[in-house]
């Protein structure tokens, strides 16, 4: 399979600008799984939870979801993306998981970062992994990458690919995600934004190079530091079903988890 990245500089609430520069970027380009960042089309600093409101959407009924299953429909892929997602009066930091068929998943991001917990609910979503035929995968968004258990705990579900929309702005996740993708042996697609925020009481840089990992912890594909960019690499996810280290050892059997304080 072909997993892709497209690696964005949106403008703040500008959602139809935001939308072509990404079908831009995408141009005629072919992936089975694209992977975008995290509050693809908002922006990210909320000036508050009103404002996230503001800017949020329902799921399916919401006009960017729609969009977004159309470019699924149109280009016979799925797509996983970062959103505003509202249920009621609560509203997440949550992703889209599309695909030519419609909605396969969500999920709403766990663990929320700085200034996200005045702007957002904590999510509410297992860290399912889906089935989409050509792969297992499993979705986080930007920080919870800080947290082993997420990755693991996909791992352990089955996941092969781990999409990860992302909005980094600590310099260390491109780094981490050698190790996350080893100790785990998966695949994983950290697509990230750049440009600078400037509108909630402090100027947030964030750090591009997003990053496509091998289950052995190698960079296949990385991305710009100040540019927008687009990268697709073909993959075999059946490499990450094989967590055997050595004639001894393995990812999953190894572990002592008696001696784990989980
Ligand atoms: C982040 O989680 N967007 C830093």
């Amino acid at each position: 399979m072909i997993l892709g990245i497209v690696q964005t500089h949106p403008a703040f609430g500008e959602i139809a600008r935001n939308q072509k520069q990404i079908e831009d970027l995408m141009g005629d380009r072919q992936a089975d799984l694209w992977v975008l960042p995290e509050l693809a089309l908002t922006g990210y600093e909320m000036r508050g939870r009103e404002e996230s409101l503001q800017l949020s959407e329902e799921l399916p009924a919401g006009p960017t979801t729609k969009w977004l299953a159309q470019m699924c429909r149109e280009r016979n892929c799925y797509m996983v993306m970062g959103m505003v997602e509202r249920e009621g009066r609560k509203v997440y930091n949550g992703s889209v998981f599309m695909g030519p068929k419609g909605i396969v998943g969500r999920y709403r991001k766990v663990h929320l970062y700085d200034k996200e917990v005045e702007r957002f609910d904590p999510g509410d979503i297992p860290f399912n992994v889906y089935d989409i035929g050509i792969a297992r995968v499993g979705v986080m968004i930007c920080f919870d990458w800080r947290f082993p258990e997420v990755m693991r705990t996909m791992a352990l579900r089955g996941a092969q690919v781990i999409a990860h929309p992302s909005n980094l702005v600590l310099p260390f996740c491109q780094a981490a995600m050698v190790t996350r993708t080893f100790e785990n042996n998966v695949f994983a697609a950290t697509a990230n934004r750049i440009g600078v925020e400037d509108r909630d009481g402090r100027k947030v840089s964030f750090t591009g190079r997003s990053v496509i990992m091998g289950t052995q912890g190698e960079l296949l594909a990385s991305g710009a530091m100040t540019a927008t960019d687009v990268m697709t690499v073909e993959i075999d996810p059946k490499v990450a079903d094989d967590k055997s280290i050595n004639k001894y050892n393995d990812t999953f059997t190894t572990r002592r988890v008696d001696f784990y304080e989980m």
